[in-house]
């Protein structure tokens, strides 16, 4: 039986500004997306029966059809019968690390490792924009996921350009275990709210060019200005998701006043939310102060830093 191993990176949203309607029912962005180090390990192993079985260690996480990653195998079972039937099942065994239901892309990078994976067993030989493409049939955050680094994603997330990577910009993440944002959830309160702004030809780009505002962001990072880009740092969803969540509220307001801190966001929908940090050293100094003002165990800090890649596969048997 065939094997491999793959770490699934994390994201943040350095940018996520929402500029139009889509007739697809979703929302159009411009987000700037970045992979992160904390990261989550997948094993896949053939199987001998044409089954899929998934296993995780986090009891929050689903092992039925509700998870991307059982839905990931079964996408590739539909779009590739032969070879599923030539080289069998896959058993896949998910170690989490990354916060779930936390604005992380947790979910969708397990996806995209799948992908991956099992492109690798049945010796498809698929390129990255074939299984950007069958990931963005998953979702919105899962074409990113394949190769990560630092990119700008229109359309709903799954357009995507390459930016100069960002390597070794400390952050500082905080996650409360118990809370979770619903992504649809934010968009809904968010188009209730705000969609009388929206643009509503996406299409018009003149239009387009006046609403987007992330040149600023964009410059930060093409001139590999840590401090400029933690000042552009930006996120349309904190709109609607810090008022209805005192503690995300409140957690991003003291990594703000922490000494070393250069910027500070929410990460997607929420509800985590990271902090920017002048030098690792500062990053550990920072997660122990939150850690004395916020002692409850319910909060999960991290110092993780940017990273120039997306998934990886780190062993195969
Ligand atoms: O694509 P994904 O399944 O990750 O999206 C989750 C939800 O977030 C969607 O069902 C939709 O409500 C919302 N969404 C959106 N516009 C986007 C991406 C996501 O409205 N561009």
């Amino acid at each position: 039986m065939r094997s491999y191993k793959l770490i699934a990176p994390a994201k943040i949203n350095l940018y996520l500004e929402i500029i139009g309607d889509r007739s697809d029912g979703y929302h159009e962005l411009v987000m700037i997306l970045q992979s992160i180090d904390l990261a989550d390990e997948i094993e896949i192993h053939s199987l001998s029966s044409e089954t899929i079985h998934v296993h995780c260690n986090h009891p929050q996480v689903p092992t039925d059809k509700s998870n991307l990653v059982y839905r990931a195998a079964e996408l590739m079972v539909k779009r590739f019968p032969e070879a599923f039937t030539k080289h069998g099942g896959v058993d896949i065994t998910v170690h989490k690390h990354i916060p779930v239901a936390a604005g992380l892309a947790g979910g969708s990078t397990n996806a995209a490792a799948v992908l991956v994976g099992i492109d690798l067993l049945w010796n498809l030989g698929l390129t990255q924009t074939e299984i950007e493409e069958l990931g963005s049939t998953l979702g919105s955050d899962v074409p990113f996921c394949v190769a990560g680094g630092t990119v700008i994603a229109t359309g709903r997330g799954e357009q995507l350009s390459p930016l100069p990577s960002l390597d070794h910009i400390y952050i500082v993440l905080g996650k409360y275990r118990s809370l979770e944002v619903s992504t649809a959830w934010a968009y809904k309160n968010y188009r209730q709210e705000y969609g009388s702004t929206y643009l509503r030809d996406t299409n018009d780009l003149a239009s387009r060019a006046a609403a987007v505002h992330s040149g600023g962001i964009v410059k930060a990072i093409v001139e590999k200005d840590a401090v400029a880009i933690a000042q552009k740092l930006h996120n349309d969803l904190e709109k609607v998701v810090l008022p209805s969540y005192s503690q995300v509220l409140h957690l991003r307001e003291l990594f703000a006043s922490q000494p070393g801190v250069i910027g500070t966001m929410m990460s997607g929908s929420g509800p985590s939310v990271f902090a920017l940090c002048t030098s690792q050293e500062q990053a550990e100094k920072i997660q122990q102060q939150v850690r004395q003002t916020i002692p409850d165990e319910d909060l999960e800090l991290f110092v993780t830093r940017t990273i120039t890649h997306g998934i990886q596969v780190v062993g195969n048997g």
